[in-house]
């Protein structure tokens, strides 16, 4: 067992190179095919300000479902309870990307964090604010401190070109009545959404406040009540990291929230935030490289929240 962050975080970057060509890159985006599937990044952020990088942890790359958190987390302070009459709270048990679930549970996503759930949160959003994705990135770069996190306008038109999936959900849901904006400005708004990037370094410290009960650790600013937090903490481990979750859990034991570009960010509650980037997806959708090298840290440094 070690707790020298750094040394753990050489030990993994030389473990996880076989693995990095056993992923597939996405591809149904195809901006994000272009990626090479060599980079590895990670970073810890503690909460006592100390940060722990290794490789491409100062790579920019597409957050992509991670936003999702950044966009839930918005309008759950913003919406409190409210947004649970849109969506719920369970693990799907599906692909991120099915329809099927949406027909008999007419119209109401299982959880924030699938494409359907994403998609009516981005709804909830763009009621409130004039454009909700320039919402998410200015609640991002809060919480990142870093004035310079931007969309991929290139990712961004790529995926608005070939979203007729998310584009049928959001019809779909609009027929349920769970849906109160037209279709094609969220469907903007959430590909917008989608291309925000970030390095690894600013995706720990963006996701630091939620290992810190809902406060920024370096500014005391609170974005969420420690029971909020500990709920979304929940959300994420039941859900994060979608059909996959059970076995994520069971392998890394963090809440975390992946995304199709190859990020995860991962949280140790009451210590630090961690985030992972590499672009090779194993079958859920999930960096497949990311997700063994956050089992490799909290099996090196035994510290899970189990
Ligand atoms: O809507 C989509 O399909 C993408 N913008 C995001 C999907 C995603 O990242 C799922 N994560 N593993």
């Amino acid at each position: 067992m070690s707790s020298d962050y750094q040394q753990v975080l050489d030990t993994i970057h030389r473990d996880v190179q076989p693995l990095l060509r056993q992923g597939k890159v996405a591809s149904y985006i195809p901006q994000l095919s272009t990626v090479s599937p060599d980079h590895f990044g990670m970073a810890v952020f503690c909460l006592d300000g100390r940060t722990y990088t290794v490789g491409d942890a100062d790579v920019k790359f597409s957050l992509q479902s991670i936003t999702k958190l950044f966009a839930f987390a918005l309008a759950f302070a913003r919406e409190g309870d409210d947004v649970w009459k849109r969506v719920g709270r369970e693990p799907s048990g599906n692909p991120f990307n099915s329809l099927v679930q949406l027909e008999y549970e007419r119209g109401i996503p299982r959880n924030p964090f699938i494409n359907a759930g994403a998609l009516v949160i981005t709804d909830i959003l763009a009621t409130r604010y004039v454009q909700a994705e320039i919402a998410v990135q200015q609640f991002a770069r809060l919480l990142a401190n870093e004035p310079a996190i931007d969309f991929d306008h290139t990712v961004a038109e790529s995926e608005r070109s070939t979203a007729d999936r998310n584009t049928a959900m959001a019809h779909f849901m609009k027929d349920f009545g769970n849906f109160h904006n037209p279709v094609d400005i969220v469907i903007d708004a959430y590909c917008r959404q989608c291309s925000l990037t970030m390095t690894c370094a600013e995706l720990a410290k963006a996701g630091s406040f939620l290992a810190q009960h809902g406060t920024i650790p370096w500014s005391g600013t609170q974005i969420l009540d420690p029971s909020s937090s500990k709920r979304l903490n929940a959300l994420m481990l039941t859900c994060g990291t979608y059909d996959a979750a059970g076995d994520f859990a069971y392998r890394v034991g963090l809440p975390a929230k992946s995304g199709v570009g190859g990020g995860i960010l991962a949280l140790m509650p009451g210590e630090a935030s961690i985030a992972v980037w590499s672009p090779g997806l194993d079958e859920a959708g999930n960096s497949l490289a990311g997700t063994y090298a956050l089992e490799r840290f909290t099996t090196l440094t035994a510290r899970s929240i189990f």
